[in-house]
């Protein structure tokens, strides 16, 4: 039975609703809607996503105000917008720290989905929303970074976009249409600029919409990974369910204090965080000429970055044998049409291996990681959904997972050496492990049976 949301008939509210649905969009998405009672700690970053959406916008339309995205002007009008703009320094450090929170807080609201399964029936769509965000917001973030046009700026888009050229056939060309230019130019500049302050957020935030409306017609997953709208009142409210207004408006509220202590710390303390949010080498202005002793992109790219490097040679023979060994699998374990499909799609992958570069393979790789989390519903078979209810074993194997990613991410700030490209070359061999073992390894062992209604233990 669907909640009746009642509206207004009088006064102001009440000739609003008449002819807009106020009251009801209010009642149905704010204070009728109903959450699981047993939200935790890493229920606070959905919200905060949002708050460092909206501070990006905001700081963003004051930047743009004195800003120039002219390849003559740029470096300087940003030194300007630190020196000269009232308050300047503070927006542009509440950007560029926020571009950094932004992706802390998205990576740990990720991380909970992971935990207590939030991707799983019926919330497939919520996820792959969310993570057509994440792709939106590297590209915002990257788009982003040319536009101080310091060193860090022209180079790390100079590599990125060379990336592009590494495809068979059409590379050169692509990696030309992006650029506009044969280097990274002015031009590049200006359509960066046009997709950084208005493509992208115009997409981010219509995605952000659909991730929320897809999440509110299902209702909210919650640490225990059981659905409340099994157990009803006779008015069709879910027992283990509260409005969200008051007592999570109030909960959130909490977490955006704490939240806005650290980010003040952050600009007023350390805005560069030892390199980490804004690199030293971008305070130089760009300089075509003179390519810096190590480009690394930003700590928030680091990961994927790694898993590019080590796609070496002798990786991409491995990756060939890896590719083989499944079509083979395939072959003795698959039924109907895949039986033949998956051997010959596995043949004409490691032929197409033999024959492009291993650069090719490392963007096939980067990209293969991102795209690998969307599939991530179908992949995961365990009978429940929370992490609580799986076996030990589970519990080690996201471990491993999450070490190997942040170890991944930490060979990326660091130049590359014999040694640290095998654990990345590891590391990645984890990474794809723990997605395409899924549909294996999260169907094994003895699994808790999760109680009937939410566990939950007021304070
Ligand atoms: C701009 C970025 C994002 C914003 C503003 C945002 C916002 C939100 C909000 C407000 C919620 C409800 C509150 C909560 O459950 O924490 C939510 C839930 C959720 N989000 Fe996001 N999100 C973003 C990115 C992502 C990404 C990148 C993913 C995954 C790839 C994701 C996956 C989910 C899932 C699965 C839920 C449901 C969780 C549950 O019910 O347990 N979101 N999001």
């Amino acid at each position: 039975m669907a909640i009746e949301h009642e509206v207004e008939t009088t006064g102001l509210v009440g000739w609003i609703d008449r002819r807009f649905p106020l009251t009801s969009t209010w009642k149905k998405h704010v204070s009728e809607y109903y959450a699981p009672k047993n939200f935790n700690f890493w229920y606070f970053f959905g919200s905060l996503a949002l708050l460092v959406l909206v501070n990006q916008i905001v700081t963003g339309i004051f930047l743009t105000m004195n800003y120039k995205p002219d390849a003559t002007l740029a470096f300087s009008s940003v030194e300007y917008i630190m020196r000269e703009v009232p308050w300047g320094w503070l927006i542009r450090y509440m950007h560029s720290t926020g571009a950094s929170m932004f992706f802390v807080v998205v990576y740990l609201h990720m991380f909970r989905g992971l935990l207590y399964g939030s991707y799983r029936k019926p919330r497939e769509l919520v996820w792959v929303f969310g993570c057509a965000i994440f792709l939106c917001l590297m590209a915002e973030a990257f788009f982003g970074y040319l536009l101080p046009w310091g060193q860090m700026s022209f180079w790390g888009a100079q590599v990125i976009v060379n990336l592009f050229s590494a495809i068979p056939f059409i590379g050169p060309d692509l990696s030309l249409w992006i650029r506009g230019d044969y280097v990274v130019s002015d031009v590049t500049l200006n359509r960066f600029f046009a997709f950084h302050v208005i493509a992208i957020p115009l997409v981010l935030i219509g995605l952000v919409v659909a991730h929320l409306v897809a999440l509110h017609e299902v209702g909210s997953n919650n640490p225990d990974g059981i659905e409340i709208k099994a157990k009803k009142d006779p008015d069709g409210i879910p027992l283990d369910g509260i409005p969200f207004h008051p007592y999570y408006s109030v909960h959130d509220f909490m977490g955006v204090t704490v939240f806005l202590i650290i980010f003040a710390a952050i600009i007023f303390f350390a805005p560069e965080m030892g390199g980490y949010f804004l690199e030293a080498n971008n305070f130089i202005p760009a300089n075509p000429l003179q390519t810096p002793q190590e480009i690394a992109p930003v700590w928030y790219f680091t990961a994927f970055y790694a898993m590019l490097r080590a796609t070496t040679d002798p990786f991409k023979i491995v990756l060939m044998i890896i590719v083989a060994l499944l079509g083979l699998f395939a072959l003795v374990r698959a039924r109907g049409k895949w039986k033949l499909g998956l051997p010959v799609l596995a043949v004409l992958v490691v032929l197409a291996m033999a024959f492009t570069e291993s650069k090719f393979w490392g963007v096939v790789v980067m990209g293969g990681a991102v795209i690998s989390l969307f599939f991530l519903p179908w992949l995961d078979r365990s009978p429940v959904k929370s992490i609580r209810y799986r076996p030990f074993f589970h519990k080690v194997f996201y471990g491993i997972f999450v070490l190997a990613f942040l170890t991944l991410g930490f060979l990326g700030t660091k130049p590359p050496s014999p040694a640290s490209t095998l654990i990345a070359q590891i590391c990645a061999l984890i990474y794809f492990a723990f997605f395409l073992g899924m549909p294996v390894w999260t169907r094994l062992g003895t699994f808790k049976q999760p109680p009937e209604r939410v566990r939950f233990k007021p304070h």
